[in-house]
């Protein structure tokens, strides 16, 4: 195992003082991701000594409520590595305001409150809001934060994060787009995709572009074709408002799982800057043809489950007897796709795509299929079946990268069998108490958009889906529900491999 100490992790340059305030502070997120995320860069010495929080919520709590609260968020998730001394250390520099974040006294008070935090704990003026609010408070609250001279930047730098969705399709993702640039320069713009503070998600281009072996194969001569699976096992739970008016292809595909294509299929950039990474996985997207009506039929399949059960027979209920879904809802759980780049590299090699809720297991991996080899000198022996070089990056639950060749089944005759030969990250750098807020919260503080989005970025991601929503609306589903909850998803998604030659990879 590569031992790494807290001080190697931590030898990032140390972070600026500042304040981070956090809208919607008394929402899952804060409670779940955020404070445990910034309790382990405390554990790693990486934040900044002078820094503090303000949670700001609509719900009047108090202040010792909130530190009580977000203390015992903090203890549930981070488990045994749990120190009440840290956390003892923590607690002072977190304060609550409570207000109507769409009043504009609200934000007469958060300039108050802010100018007296920093004073208290002397973090300078430079300040990080972090909206994880309902979308449709984005817009307003960044036109409020400006209205009161919030985001003005004199001294210190002030920056907004915006989590997702950032907009509901095209359209209105142009809209958010522009209501905010009237109010922050680009640079102060942090459009989060937590997929992109997964470890294994960054190690994508690390595998890409710190190794040489690789390089040379990445590409239509050697590729077969990619696929990329986003399995959950869990259901909508308790989420059933939201997803109903999401749906499984706004909820991850524009987003998370064109990230995913992105970081696969892009360019080596120049340099690890922002601009630089950003414009590369901006040409790679905009190589996507457009899908037609015509492809949208062939090319994308939706589903929904229905009842089923789980792997242990536990019987699992379908999405319309889910909570706060309506009993003949249309919103697919479940979708499929395939998309070609039209470019040098990658011309007329498939990546398919799909991602479902209550699928048979959870897991989110790439697999790279090489071609075959051209011809086999093994054809007169025994051997009825190569299988093609396979490589999966495993990117959750079980994060490892696994590279599976043939090989040959000791004993007289030749007789050749399928190998994987394996690499889990556990048992090279342990498994590291983390909820995959650190970085994004860390660079955000230290004012590294390299693993944020774009404008432009979210524009081509919400385009790329365009032609589906369009379709996809104007002909509702009529098969639903048209999968068990417990499986793979529907027949459909096995047929558009199915016609090209290819099968979904399923195992683990
Ligand atoms: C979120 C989606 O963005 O990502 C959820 O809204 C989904 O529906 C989640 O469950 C998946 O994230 P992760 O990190 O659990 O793979």
């Amino acid at each position: 195992m590569v031992e790494t100490s807290a001080a190697e992790r931590g030898a990032a340059p140390p972070l600026a003082p500042c304040v981070l305030v956090i809208f919607g502070a008394s929402g899952d997120l804060a409670a779940r991701k955020l404070l445990p995320a910034l309790y382990n860069l405390a554990a790693g010495g990486m934040l900044p000594e002078r820094l503090a929080v303000i949670g700001l919520a609509s719900r009047d709590a108090g202040v010792e409520a909130f530190r009580d609260a977000m203390g015992q968020a903090v203890r549930e998730h981070v488990g045994s590595s749990f120190s009440p001394e840290l956390w003892a250390s923590l607690a002072p520099r977190l304060h609550f305001m409570a207000g109507d974040l769409r009043a504009a006294e609200t934000y007469a008070r958060l300039g108050q409150t802010l100018g007296e935090v920093a004073a208290e704990h002397g973090t300078g003026t430079s300040a990080l809001f972090y909206l994880s609010t309902p979308p449709s408070l984005f817009g307003e609250i960044v036109r409020r934060l400006g209205d009161a001279g919030l985001v003005r930047e004199e001294e210190g730098w002030r920056r907004v994060v915006i989590e997702k969705p950032f907009g509901h399709d095209l359209d209105s993702a142009r809209a958010l787009n522009r209501e905010i640039a009237g109010v922050l320069a680009e640079r102060q713009i942090y459009r989060i995709d937590h997929y992109l503070g997964k470890e294994t998600v960054q190690n994508i281009l690390v595998f890409r572009f710190a190794n040489g072996i690789f390089e040379p194969v990445w590409n239509r001569r050697y590729v077969d074709h990619v696929q990329i699976t986003v399995a959950e096992q869990l259901g909508v739970e308790h989420r059933g408002r939201y997803y109903e008016e999401a749906g499984a292809l706004r909820d991850m595909v524009p987003n998370h799982m064109l990230q995913l294509l992105s970081l696969i299929a892009m360019e080596p950039p120049a340099s690890f800057e922002a601009e630089a990474v950003r414009n590369e996985k901006e040409k790679v997207l905009s190589a996507v043809p457009p899908l037609t009506p015509e492809d949208v039929l062939r090319r994308a399949v939706r589903g929904q489950y229905g009842p089923g059960a789980a792997a242990d027979a536990t019987a699992l209920p379908g999405y319309r007897s889910e909570p706060l879904v309506a009993a003949d809802s249309a919103t697919e759980t479940f979708a499929a796709l395939k998309l070609l780049i039209d470019n040098w590299r990658w011309a007329d090699v498939p990546f398919y795509l799909r991602t479902g809720k209550r699928l048979a297991a959870h897991s989110t991996q790439i697999v790279i299929h090489f071609k075959r080899v051209p011809f086999s000198p093994f054809r007169l022996t025994p051997v009825d079946h190569l299988g093609p070089n396979r490589l999966v990056l495993r990117l959750q639950p079980e994060e490892g990268i696994s590279l599976r060749f043939s090989a040959k089944v000791p004993g007289p005759s030749v007789r050749i069998g399928t190998v994987d030969m394996e690499f889990r990250y556990a048992d090279y750098f342990g498994s590291q108490p983390t909820t995959g807020y650190e970085t994004l919260l860390y660079d955000a503080m230290a004012g590294d958009a390299t693993l944020f989005q774009r404008a432009d970025n979210v524009e081509r991601g919400w385009s790329v889906v365009a032609p589906i929503l369009e379709v996809w609306k104007a002909l509702p589903a009529r098969a639903f529900p048209n999968y068990a909850a417990g499986s793979w998803g529907p027949q459909e998604a096995d047929e558009l491999l199915a016609r090209d030659g290819r099968a979904w990879s399923n195992e683990p």
